[in-house]
């Protein structure tokens, strides 16, 4: 069976940071073929209508047909305490998250949690996400099940710390390399399952610790591993007191292994020149997590910079430091810090990282974040009128980048009118 999605289409030949905006490829009245899970054709609706008379039409007017959101970094057990007020980043683990992670060692709390996550993430257009989940097996196996019982693309893996937490949330070195070795041999490459090797930060995980992580990744180097780096001041100073040995923040994670081209760094704010250099010598990918970073007070990630020489960079809600599930949200937050920078991001540079840009960062270039024939069928509609302060700045729109703005800085889970997540529909479809 075919189903055929019609609406406006967007779709990019190449990186518009490059390219500029005339990568995006804007279809009117276009068409998606769904086929098998995959997208099997895209292009103008009168075409596709004529080649395919059998295929089931959906009809969605003058919505836009986009490849759905990838959320490059977001803690799903974060879920209950999004939006806990006002502390700087170590106070607020303490104070919020070490407790409410604490409670995932329960199953059934944590297939609750990870259900409700992942429903409030397709509710807002995000059909994959790359996620922490706590120090328990039980958190990565309630996020995969959960996520195999939506037909998603999720990455996951058990969040390491063996020190610099509570008692109840810490493993040791061996601990972590056993169990995070399990859980990747159970779930790597299972339907649309992804096990991404997960030491915390480097507070918190002793040199035996992340020499073992390390070493587990020497021997899968077909798995990603993400981790968090320099978002706060505080935090490399307390990095610096930690590792007297070594030369910067990042250079711990490289002493023991856990630098590469498969490696997700979140937040990556206060960088040395030095570390850029090595990030980019590698190739490792950097998230850009501007929801949390101006909620916990962080800092300014250097997009425009960091674009410019190179870097890999993924887009991410960063849940609960970030305090929305919207990746439109998450675009209005990266414009904002890059206006405070002085540039302007074009709704084509947000666009992109939101979906192909995050996919990139996570490997999944091709696979998901792109409306291209072959790549698998997730796909959100978007509604460019969803409320009425939306839809009276949209209809003054003279091209798509008008029309699209209004819902990147003032959308909402209402702007999506529908999600296809593996080439069928889920919810309000
Ligand atoms: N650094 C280490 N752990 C965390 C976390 O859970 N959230 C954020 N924003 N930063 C971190
Ligand atoms: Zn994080």
């Amino acid at each position: 069976m075919q189903d055929l999605l019609l609406g406006q289409t967007l779709r990019f030949d190449a990186d518009p940071f490059q390219a500029g905006p005339e990568a995006a490829r804007h279809e009117r009245r276009g068409a998606v073929l769904v086929e098998n899970g995959r997208i099997a054709a895209v292009g103008a609706a009168d075409l596709l209508r004529a080649a395919h008379p059998g295929a089931r039409v959906h009809d969605y007017g003058e919505a836009l047909i986009s490849a759905g959101f990838v959320d490059a970094h977001a803690h799903y057990p974060q879920t209950g305490i999004i939006a806990s007020w006002g502390k700087r980043l170590i106070d607020w683990l303490n104070t919020y998250t070490f407790p409410e992670e604490s409670r995932f060692g329960d199953p059934a709390y944590a297939q609750a949690v990870a259900e409700s996550c992942l429903d409030l993430m397709l509710a807002n257009g995000t059909t994959t996400v790359c996620s922490f989940c706590t120090i328990h097996p039980e958190s990565v196996d309630a996020l995969f099940a959960a996520a195999q019982a939506r037909g998603m693309r999720v990455l996951a893996g058990k969040t390491c710390m063996d020190r610099n937490a509570p008692e109840t949330l810490r493993d040791t070195a061996q601990a972590a390399y056993d169990q995070s070795k399990s859980l990747l041999t159970r779930w790597h490459g299972v339907d649309r399952l992804s096990y991404v090797i997960t030491p915390r930060f480097a507070p918190t995980s002793t040199p035996d610790q992340l020499a073992a992580l390390g070493a587990l990744w020497s021997e899968h180097p077909e798995v990603l591993m993400q981790t968090h780096l320099s978002e706060q001041r505080e935090e490399i100073a307390w990095v610096a007191d930690l590792f007297p040995e070594a030369r910067d923040y990042l250079d711990v994670y490289d002493r023991f292994g856990l630098l590469g081209a498969g490696g997700l760094y979140g937040h990556a704010i206060h960088l040395t020149d030095r570390e850029r250099a090595r990030l980019r010598e590698v190739g490792a990918a950097l998230i850009h997590c501007p929801t949390s970073n101006t909620f916990i007070g962080s800092g300014l990630f250097d997009m425009a910079g960091l674009k410019a020489e190179g870097q890999r960079i993924g887009l991410a809600t960063d849940i609960g430091g970030g305090a929305s599930f919207s990746m439109l949200r998450t675009m209005a937050a990266a414009y904002e810090v890059a206006q405070l920078r002085g540039t302007a991001l074009h709704p084509s540079q947000l666009w992109w990282l939101a979906t192909e840009g995050s996919a990139r960062a996570l490997g999944l270039g091709g696979v998901i974040g792109s409306l291209t024939p072959g790549a698998e069928a997730d796909l959100i509609v978007v509604d460019l009128a969803s409320t009425p302060v939306i839809a009276q700045r949209a209809a003054r729109a003279n091209d798509l980048w008008e029309a699209l703005f209004p819902t990147i800085m003032l959308g909402d889970d209402r702007a999506i009118r529908a999600a296809w997540v593996n080439g069928q529909p889920v919810g309000r479809s």
